[in-house]
């Protein structure tokens, strides 16, 4: 296969950066997954971004940031926000806050909402980029809008192709599932989705949030569409074991999975393995993939909301979300 996968060189990431800067698309690695960047103050390459993946406009972009201090120009940093970004950037969180009205970030990235969400990305060729950038990036994963998220170059080639005008290869993601997404422009601290970072280490941190429940929040959390991070193969949660034609996707000691999230039942590992693991079951030779049991605590409560919308019954126009 052709593909546009360039080993992460100083050079390379230098002309990805000069890309980035005259508003075509980069895909890169984060600690989370591969994102699919442009500059996010422009409103051709944000409009470029949304048309390569397929996505519905009124699903807002993140906004990739090297630190802190350079989110002050783009949001209103509280000292909540502060004591959280202290706490957890560089890192699997996102920050949803306060949009400034200067704020130089395309209109089209935040959908018309009065907020931005933010995150500093925990890879040094996330970190790279944006240095050679100069610029803010708005970045969602690169795949196309509704199906399993990258966590290697080569996924974000099957998925994107040519309509990617580079892929900077960093090998596998570390933590292998999106960021946290968690909203603090309200009095309550809300998870609008489970991530990277647990809601016990948040909780931990700022006392109980809220945690939103699915497609019921669309206004307020519209990137959490019901069927999403969908294989192509029907998918079935709780299985203890595969029925006829299946492929088994187990959890824990389970000698007859076709393959396993984690043998010795870690969710840190298991959320590393999902989405590469997903795709790799993802074969007309099973007629689906049977999921087994996975905790609800930790990153479990993540790793489930992925598999409730990979399983969740599809849009049946043929259009993916
Ligand atoms: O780990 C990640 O977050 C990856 C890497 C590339 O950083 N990015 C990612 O982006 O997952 P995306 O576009 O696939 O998901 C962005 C999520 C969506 O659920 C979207 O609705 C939500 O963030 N979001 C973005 N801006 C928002 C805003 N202003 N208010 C509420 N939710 C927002
Ligand atoms: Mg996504």
């Amino acid at each position: 296969m052709i593909t546009n996968i360039v080993t992460a060189t100083p050079e390379a990431i230098a002309r990805a950066g000069q890309l980035i800067g005259e508003g075509r698309l980069v895909a890169f690695p984060t600690e989370t997954v591969y994102g699919l960047g442009g500059d996010a103050t422009s409103d051709s390459a944000v409009a470029a971004i949304f048309a390569a993946k397929g996505r519905p406009s009124f699903n807002p972009l993140i906004v990739h940031l090297p630190d802190i201090h350079a989110a002050e120009s783009l949001v209103l940093v509280d000292e909540r926000a502060r004591q959280v970004a202290d706490h957890f950037w560089p890192g699997p969180l996102t920050l949803v806050l306060p949009r400034r009205a200067e704020s130089p970030v395309s209109l089209l990235v935040t959908a018309g909402l009065d907020s931005v969400a933010v995150r500093a990305p925990d890879h040094p060729l996330a970190q790279s980029l944006l240095k050679a950038a100069g610029r803010p990036i708005a970045a969602p994963s690169a795949n196309r809008s509704g199906a399993v998220s990258p966590t290697t170059a080569e996924h974000v080639a099957e998925s994107l192709g040519e309509r990617v005008d580079m892929i900077l290869d960093g090998g596998p993601c570390r933590v292998g599932l999106e960021s946290t997404v968690l909203d603090l422009t309200g009095a309550t601290p809300a998870i609008l989705r489970p991530g990277g970072i647990s809601r016990e280490r948040i909780e931990a941190l700022l006392g109980p949030v809220t945690v939103s429940g699915e497609a019921a929040d669309a206004p307020k959390s519209p990137g959490q569409l019901l069927s999403h991070y969908a294989p192509r193969a029907a998918v079935r949660l709780n299985a203890p074991e595969a029925g006829p034609g299946e492929a088994l996707l187990g959890f824990g000691e389970a000698p007859q999975a076709t393959l396993n999230l984690s043998p010795g039942g870690d969710l840190t590992e298991a959320a590393a393995n999902l989405f590469a693991m997903l795709r790799a079951l993802d074969r007309p030779e099973f007629t689906g993939i049977a999921v087994m049991p996975i905790p609800e605590r930790g990153l479990g409560e993540a790793i489930n909301d992925r598999l409730r919308r990979a399983a969740a019954p599809r849009p049946t126009s043929g259009a993916t979300p």
